[in-house]
């Protein structure tokens, strides 16, 4: 389902996934389980319009044509420290995929993302780029992201999240309006401290159990 803007990938499973890692009392060790499964079935769907092309093959009985992935292997980008999270199910997915990451934080004066680390794959203006991060919240990060992976050369680029705030889809394509988002749900709105809700709390907390 699409929405104005965002791409909703609603499947029953990931419904019922989400639902179970947004209670409070659900441990990391589930939390990361299930983000891995979810970030796996968001990835059938970013995926759906992969080009293909022919490909002779043998089968035990006979030659036949078969399909492959056209083109060069895909670029994931991890937003850090949470975009990890979800990178690990898009992996399970897409094995061969080149991995790039990008290390932000928020300069407490300016309140503007700051880039402490950029590690990429090349020829990333050949390759669909997902960057990925599971919470879209004020879309800061989102957008300085893929402000630096424009930069750099990237040309196709997609953004998967796993839970998005209206207020961060809205700013994302006032500056992105060319990058499609996939996200799994829409939630009301941010708190006065940035935070989704409903939401699930901080992910990155949650994913690997700090505090
Ligand atoms: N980042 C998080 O981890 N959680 C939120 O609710 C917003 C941003």
């Amino acid at each position: 389902m699409t929405n104005a803007k965002a791409i909703l990938v609603d499947h029953p499973l990931i419904q019922h996934k989400l639902t179970i890692m947004r209670k409070a009392d659900t441990p990391s060790s589930l939390f990361r389980q299930l983000l891995q499964e979810i970030s796996q079935l968001l990835t059938f769907e970013v995926c759906r319009d992969l080009k293909t092309e022919p490909v002779l093959i043998e089968t035990p009985l006979e030659t036949m044509e078969g399909q492959k992935l056209a083109g060069k292997k895909l670029c994931l980008v991890s937003i850090l420290r949470a975009g990890n999270g979800l990178l690990d199910g898009m992996l399970d997915v897409i094995p061969s995929a080149r991995v790039g990451h990008i290390g932000l934080y928020r300069d407490h004066e300016t309140l503007k993302p700051v880039e402490y680390y950029l590690n990429l794959p090349d020829a990333i203006e050949d390759r669909l780029t997902l960057v990925v991060d599971p919470m879209l919240a004020t879309g800061y990060s989102a957008i300085a992201a893929v402000d630096r992976l424009k930069k750099a050369g990237a040309r196709q680029i997609k953004f998967v999240c796993l839970l998005a705030a209206p207020e961060g889809i809205d700013a994302f394509y006032d500056h992105h309006p060319d990058v499609p988002i996939y996200t799994a749900a829409i939630d009301r709105q941010l708190n006065d401290h940035g935070y989704i809700m409903p939401g699930l709390g901080d992910a990155g907390d949650r994913i690997y159990g700090t505090k």
